[in-house]
């Protein structure tokens, strides 16, 4: 006979059927009393043991941790806090866990404790949360372009192009490090890298998914980036995911309209599928409320957030008009802000966005026409405006608690402006005459943006660092398993 899942039987009505279930022991309480979970669900069911006719040796081993098949009848509850149980009649340990040594004992662990043994935090309430709305978060994401005929395209992690002209690449390297080839100057040669190629692991599928995009029209990528950037906060990853739709014949508002209509499309997902999961996330965040004094005390709980973020419009303005708020703002009472905006052309910090986003408009926000010298080479350029004044048609969207969530733009498809513009960046125009090409061949007008996944789940979950809502964090102390 099959094991039946913990969710089916807290679901049952079938008392009286013989089941098996297997787990792993949460609790065992008065030689009585097993809570088994198996992940299915963040509830456990309650066994009874016949602990007369159960030998001691056994009964010893039903520790924390420990996993168990258990065969047994469905029997309605009796106790309080559960509506079934089921009634043990053989029990049989599969595999051992000695309480003396297991971390994870039945009591609140901080997150940080977690982070710690994260090879073990998957046997948690709050990660199997975490990572089931992950879960159907990266579910609703492919249903909604596939609903709309967009290809989905595997772009390649290892690359010989820096996609945001930042710097920011891991090297990929074949080079034997102990005795590499070495430059005149002693340097190491890179460019006999990877078979006569230097190479990088990849910070943005955009650029290859330029070339899909003037050829299907629609496209989007999802799969796996990486940043050298050594910043150690709660909103950065050396490896993250990040969702990024293309297409042809999009102009900028365009693009902020699908990113906004994804945006809400994959929030109302959660919101349908997981609200056992959010249910149980909102109450963790308000029980770590009241630890905050007062007034820091956020207004909504998690799920109004997530509701009013669905019912309410995006803001919509540019840069030059954020600027004009943060120049007349103050952000309290008392307080400046720590980076004073001292002219135009300024990149915003995050005290800004924040202050935009969770003080002033009080919403998520869209801003867009950002100064060009503060933006990747590859957006198209406004004209100057009367102050002689360059921007690009960038787009960012802010969230609150967040900050910047999706990064994009339209795209320069002026062959000749690009070009001037990629060698003011210095971008090796040489090894980027793939990327030209789409330029030469039938360019037109289109757009995309980056959605970064970790921070949408952040936003999502409630959960306050980004450590917590991946699997494996990668982050500069961390990089173990
Ligand atoms: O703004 P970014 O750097 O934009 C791009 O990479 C463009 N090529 C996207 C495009 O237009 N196709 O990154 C996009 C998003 C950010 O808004 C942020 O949400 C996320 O990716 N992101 C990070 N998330 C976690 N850790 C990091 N180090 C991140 N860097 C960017
Ligand atoms: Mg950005």
């Amino acid at each position: 006979m099959i094991h039946t899942r913990i969710k089916e039987l807290l679901n049952s009505t079938d008392f009286g059927k013989t089941v098996i279930v297997k787990g792993w022991i949460k609790t065992f309480r008065n030689n009585q009393f097993l809570a088994i979970n198996d992940g299915s669900c963040l509830g456990n069911i309650q066994v009874v043991i016949d602990y007369e006719n159960t030998d001691e040796r056994t009964l010893k081993r039903l520790t924390t941790g420990a996993a168990v098949s258990v065969e047994g009848v469905l029997i309605e509850s009796l106790g309080k806090g559960q509506r079934v149980e089921v009634k043990a009649s053989q029990i049989s340990i599969l595999g051992d866990s000695d309480p003396e040594k297991f971390p994870l004992q039945p009591k609140k662990h901080s997150l940080e404790f977690l982070r710690e043994i994260a090879h073990l935090r998957f046997r948690t309430n709050t990660f199997n949360a975490v990572f089931k709305v992950r879960n159907a978060l990266s579910f609703a994401v492919h249903r909604f372009f596939n609903e709309r005929g967009f290809v989905y395209i595997h772009t390649p992690i290892i690359t010989g192009s820096d996609a945001e002209g930042a710097g920011e690449m891991f090297k990929v390297t074949t080079l034997d490090l102990d005795n590499p080839p070495r430059n005149d100057d002693g340097s190491i040669n890179f460019k006999e890298d990877f078979f006569g190629k230097s190479t990088n692991l990849t910070v943005s599928g955009q650029l290859e998914g330029e070339l899909a995009a003037l050829a299907f029209g629609n496209i989007y990528t999802f799969g796996p980036t990486f940043r050298a950037e050594n910043s150690n906060t709660t909103r950065h990853l050396a490896e993250f995911w990040m969702i990024e739709p293309e297409m042809a014949f999009y102009e900028l508002k365009d693009n902020m309209d699908l990113a906004e209509e994804l945006l809400k499309h994959v929030i109302r997902y959660a919101l349908d599928t997981c609200s056992e999961e959010l249910d149980f996330l909102k109450n963790r965040l308000q029980e770590e409320e009241k630890s905050k004094p007062q007034t820091e005390r956020s207004e909504l709980d998690l799920l109004a957030k997530l509701n009013f973020c669905l019912d309410n419009d995006f803001e919509r303005l540019t840069y030059t008009e954020a600027i004009d708020i943060l120049r007349r703002s103050k952000p309290n009472q008392k307080k400046q802000f720590k980076y004073l905006i001292e002219e135009w052309g300024a990149d915003l910090q995050s005290e800004h966005e924040r202050y935009l986003v969770e003080k002033h408009f009080k919403k998520p926000v869209i801003l867009t026409d950002y100064p060009a010298d503060i933006k990747a080479f590859y957006m198209r350029m406004n004209e100057p405006d009367e102050q002689g004044r360059k921007t690009v048609r960038a787009m960012d969207i802010l969230f609150p608690g967040i900050g910047e969530i999706v990064g994009g733009s339209q795209r320069e498809e002026r062959y000749d402006l690009l070009v001037n513009r990629m060698k003011e960046m210095h971008i090796p125009i040489e090894d980027m005459n793939w990327f030209l090409d789409t330029r030469r061949f039938g360019s037109v007008p289109h757009s995309g943006f980056g959605l970064g996944f970790e921070r949408l789940v952040l936003f999502v979950t409630g959960m306050t660092n980004i450590r917590d809502v991946i699997p494996f964090p990668r982050t500069p102390n961390n990089a173990e398993f």
